[in-house]
C-alpha cells in the first residue's frame, strides 16, 4: 500500500459510502429528569464538586431531547445520510433492571421516525458511558452481573427499535471506561482501582458479546458491531537505544491501547504482551466468555483521534514534547510529539497519516470486515465572529487531511464503509464540561441556538461529491 498522494488529486470514496455525524446521549440530550429517566453515573459524577470543569453538568446540554427535530433538519441540510446517536440506558431502565420505562423507548422511536422522514438512517450505540446509577451501586462494570443486565437492555431496545435502527454499536470505547472511569477515576464513576479496571475490561467485552447475541435474537438481520478507540503506535529508533527495546515497548503500548480490546473481539484471546496491571485475571474469565466475545461482528467502529510515537529517552527526565510511556514499558523509552506535528487544544497530536496506517493495519487483522470511522474530529477555540459566522479553519484543515487519509485507504483496498464526524454539535465534553468544542455546529449554550460552522459546509461538500478535494499546497491556518 502506498501512502503518497500527489498534491492536486481529488480522491473519490466508494459508491454507497455512509456520511454521518455522531453524538452521545449524556453529552447532548439534557432533560435529565424528563419522562421517568433515572439517574446515571454521569449525573452523580458531574454533581460531585471538583470532578467536571466549571461544575458543568449534562442537565441541559444541547437540549437535544427536545430539540431533536431541529438537529435532524440540520443533518439533512448537510446532506448526511446517517446519524450516530446513543440510547440512554437510564431512560429505558431507570433503576437499572426490572420495569421498562415505555416513555424512554418512545422518545427514541420518535427520534428515529423524525430521522427517517428526512432520509437519514440511525446508527444506535447502546452504551456511551451513562450507566444507570442503580447498577453502579451494585458494583458497576467491575461486577460480572452488569454484563447480563446489559444483554437484557439490548434485548428490550432491539425488540422496540429493531425495525428502525440500521446499525447497532454495543459499546463505545470500552478502553476509556476501564481506564478513566475505573483506573484513574477522572471520568464517572470516579473509581481509582486497578483491579476494578481490569475486571471492567473483561465485563465490558462480555457485555458486548452477550448484547450482540441478544440483538441477533431480537432483530433478524441486525447489523451489529462495537466501537473501539484505537491508537496506532509508531517507533523512531535513534542512536540512544536498541531497536529491540523499542519494539518491545511498541508491543506493550499496542496491547494496552488496541490489542486488549481488539484481540478478544477479533480472535478470542487477550494479547500476549498485555501488561499484568491491565490484564483481566484468569479467575474472571469463565468458560465460554471468549467465544461469546469473539462471535462474528458485522463491522468494526473505529474512533481515531491521535497516534502514539515512541523513541528512546529517559522517563525520569522528560524533555520538551516528551511524555511518560504506558505502564509496563521498560526503562529507556518515552512517548514524544514529533517536530512538525501540531496538536489540538486538548493537547492531542494531529497525525492524519496515523489514520491511514491504522485502517491499513485493521484491514490486515480482519480482512474484509467493513470498517466505519465512527468518530474523528478535533476541539478548537471556536467563536462567532462579528458577522455571526464561525470560521473554524483549523477543523476544516483537520477534516480535510483525515478524510484524505480515509480516501487513500479506501483506494488502497481497505473496506472502509463510512465516516462519522465527532461531533454534530458542540456538547458536554465529559470532565472538560462545556470548555471544549468539537462540533461542526456551534451551540450557544445559554440559548441552545445552533450555528453551522465552516467545517459543516466542508463536510457537506465532501458528502455531496463523495470525494475529498485536493489537499492545498498551503493552509490558511
Ligand atoms: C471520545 C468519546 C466522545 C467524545 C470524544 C471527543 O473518546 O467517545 O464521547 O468525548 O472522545
Amino acid at each position: 500500500m502506498s501512502n503518497v498522494t500527489p498534491l492536486g488529486e481529488s480522491l473519490a470514496f466508494p459508491a454507497g459510502f455512509t456520511w454521518g455525524a455522531a453524538t452521545a446521549a449524556y453529552q447532548i440530550e439534557g432533560a435529565t429528569d424528563a419522562d421517568g429517566r433515572g439517574p446515571s453515573v454521569w449525573d452523580t459524577f458531574s454533581r460531585t464538586p471538583g470532578k467536571v470543569r466549571g461544575g458543568d453538568t449534562g442537565d441541559i446540554a444541547c437540549d437535544s431531547y427536545r430539540r431533536y427535530p431541529e438537529d435532524a433538519d440540520l443533518l439533512r441540510s448537510l446532506g448526511l445520510s446517517s446519524y450516530r446517536f446513543s440510547i440512554s440506558w437510564p431512560r429505558i431502565f431507570p433503576t437499572g433492571a426490572g420495569q421498562v420505562n415505555q416513555a424512554g423507548l418512545d422518545h427514541y422511536k420518535a427520534l428515529l421516525d423524525t430521522l427517517a422522514e428526512r432520509g437519514i438512517a440511525g446508527a444506535a450505540t447502546l452504551f456511551h458511558w451513562d450507566l444507570p446509577q442503580a447498577l453502579q451501586d451494585q458494583g458497576g462494570w467491575a461486577s460480572r452481573d452488569i454484563a447480563l443486565r446489559f444483554a437484557d437492555y439490548a434485548a428490550v431496545v432491539g425488540e422496540a427499535l429493531g425495525d428502525r435502527v440500521e446499525r447497532w454499536i454495543t459499546v463505545n470505547e470500552p478502553l476509556v471506561v476501564a481506564d478513566l472511569g475505573y483506573r484513574t477515576g477522572v471520568h464517572a464513576p470516579g473509581i481509582a482501582d486497578a483491579a476494578a479496571a481490569a475486571a471492567t475490561t473483561h465485563h465490558l467485552l462480555l457485555g458486548h458479546g452477550l448484547a450482540t447475541a441478544a440483538l441477533r435474537a431480537a432483530v433478524p438481520g441486525a447489523q451489529v458491531g462495537i466501537t473501539l478507540n484505537l491508537t496506532p503506535v509508531f517507533v523512531t529508533p535513534n542512536a540512544n537505544g536498541s531497536a529491540d527495546l523499542l519494539e518491545r515497548a511498541r508491543r506493550v503500548a499496542d496491547a494496552t491501547h488496541n490489542g486488549v480490546f481488539l484481540e478478544p473481539v477479533l480472535f478470542g484471546r487477550y494479547p500476549e504482551h498485555t501488561p499484568a496491571a491491565i490484564r483481566p485475571p484468569a479467575a474472571l474469565i469463565h468458560d465460554g466468555d471468549l467465544a461469546a466475545i469473539s462471535a462474528p461482528i458485522d463491522f468494526l467502529g473505529v474512533n481515531y483521534y491521535r497516534p502514539q510515537h515512541l523513541r528512546p529517552g529517559d522517563p525520569a527526565n522528560l524533555r520538551l514534547r516528551e511524555y511518560p510511556p504506558v505502564p509496563g514499558t521498560e526503562e529507556g523509552v518515552v512517548e514524544y510529539y514529533p517536530d512538525g506535528m501540531e496538536q489540538t487544544n486538548m493537547d492531542w497530536l494531529i497525525d492524519p497519516d496515523g489514520l491511514y496506517q491504522l485502517l491499513a493495519r485493521l484491514s490486515k487483522d480482519a480482512p474484509g470486515l467493513p470498517l466505519y470511522v465512527t468518530e474523528n474530529g478535533r476541539a478548537a477555540e471556536d467563536y462567532p465572529n462579528p458577522e455571526g459566522k464561525v470560521d473554524d479553519l483549523e477543523r476544516v484543515k483537520f477534516l480535510h487531511q483525515h478524510l484524505e487519509a480515509c480516501a487513500r485507504a479506501a483506494r488502497d483496498g481497505v473496506n472502509l464503509a463510512g465516516y462519522y464526524v465527532w461531533s454534530l454539535l458542540d456538547n458536554f465534553e465529559w470532565a472538560y464540561g462545556y470548555q471544549k468544542r468539537f462540533g461542526i455546529i456551534y451551540v450557544d449554550f445559554p440559548t441552545g441556538r445552533r450555528i453551522p460552522k465552516a467545517s459543516a459546509a466542508f463536510l457537506a461538500r465532501v458528502a455531496s461529491e463523495n470525494a475529498v478535494p485536493p489537499l492545498p499546497a498551503a493552509w490558511p491556518v
